[in-house]
């Protein structure tokens, strides 16, 4: 059976760049609080007129091309993201339009940070099974225009950006090379940890002036849970998957976690015994991109050059509902 190889990478954030200071003109906050917290300098907003889907397709674009395939050569689309652009359909067959593609699944994955490694998962028997040969996994979030960008919501305005990462993914035959494991979780005990309450079916009626007026349309965190949770299920997915693969700490090349937040990393690093270089680190230049940070950390480390033939890559995420996981790849 062939494993899942990763045929290329790309990315794509929006112009728009903001600094913790511009952050200061808009809430009572400070380039020093949002440091000390999260390792954060800037992030990227959209401007008008842009979409998810618009940032999608250029990172994309980038990915096929970095692949030397055409977009028509594609039969399957796995979207992740949280934000989608409409309530209804998902995401997947408006990047699939974009593209000019039809008759191909487009699979809409709802995972939040996690997105990522939860598309990679089935990609990865997708393509193990032989069901599909080149799939784009896409990784995309707009947070700007959802945060509440008064004080009020600073606490979590200040840690999101938005930006699309891409990867083309396609069966290998190579001895020990491709996706060795992947392992995800979820607990719903905690999903209002960290959530976005409405719009939502569960409301009667679904939107009202008032649920806008209370603010239920914008992101709210528990903080302190989400770091106590992350900062413990980041590392026991890491030594998952070293353990199933039979790696230790000094096998891994690199570790591309969910860049959160910069302390999280920290946690996880010290947790799962790796050296500075093992950890690959942009936190400080996109904020926390959700579905968007692996592929977008990915590819800026395969651009400096991190990641050699036969390296261990691993990866791991947490995020809202609570879910989880990890990755571990042959490179
Ligand atoms: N600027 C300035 N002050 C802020 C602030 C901001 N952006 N956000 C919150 N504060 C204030 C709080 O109001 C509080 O003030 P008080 O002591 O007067 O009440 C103070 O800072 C400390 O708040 P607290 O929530 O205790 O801070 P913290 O040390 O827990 O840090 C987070 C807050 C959000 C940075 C931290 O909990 C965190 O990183 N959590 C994980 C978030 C995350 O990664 N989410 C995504 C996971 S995928």
């Amino acid at each position: 059976m062939p494993r899942t190889a990763f045929l290329s990478t790309g990315f794509h954030v929006p112009s728009r760049l903001v600094t913790n200071d511009d952050l200061a003109q808009m809430m009572d906050t400070s380039d020093e609080w949002i440091v000390q917290r999260s390792g954060i300098k800037t992030r990227y907003w959209v401007d008008k007129g842009d979409t998810g889907v618009g940032l999608a397709r250029v990172a994309s674009e980038k990915a096929i091309a970095k692949a030397g395939l055409e977009a028509k050569d594609i039969d399957c689309i796995i979207y992740c993201t949280c934000t989608p652009d409409h309530f209804e359909p998902g995401n997947g067959v408006f990047l699939q339009r974009e593209l000019g593609l039809t008759d191909i699944p487009a699979v809409d994955v709802r995972n939040q940070c996690s997105g990522f490694i939860y598309g990679l998962s089935i990609a990865d028997a997708w393509i193990r099974v032989g069901q599909y040969k080149r799939i784009l996994l896409v990784g995309a979030e707009v947070h700007s225009r959802g945060l509440d960008k008064t004080t009020r919501g600073r606490d979590t305005a200040v840690l999101f950006g938005d930006g699309a990462g891409a990867a083309v993914l396609g069966p290998i035959s190579e001895d020990g090379r491709g996706v060795l494991s992947t392992h995800i979780f979820a607990d719903g005990r905690y999903a209002e940890k960290l959530w976005v309450d409405g719009p939502g079916l569960a409301h009667d009626p679904f939107v009202s002036v008032s649920m806008l007026e209370q603010g239920v349309h914008r992101p709210v965190m528990e903080g302190r849970e989400v770091f106590k949770f992350a900062s413990t299920k980041m590392p026991e997915s890491v030594a998952i998957a070293l353990k199933s693969n039979r790696l230790s700490p000094t096998d891994v090349t690199l570790l591309v976690p969910h860049q959160a937040n910069l302390r999280i990393i920290e946690m996880v690093q010290k947790a799962a015994g790796l050296r500075d270089d093992q950890v690959y680190i942009n936190i400080q230049k996109y904020g926390n991109t959700t579905a968007a940070s692996i592929p977008i950390a990915l590819d800026e480390a395969l651009a400096e050059g991190r990641l050699r033939t036969g390296d261990v890559l691993v990866l791991t995420a947490f995020g809202s509902g609570f879910t989880w996981g990890s990755a571990a790849i042959r490179w």
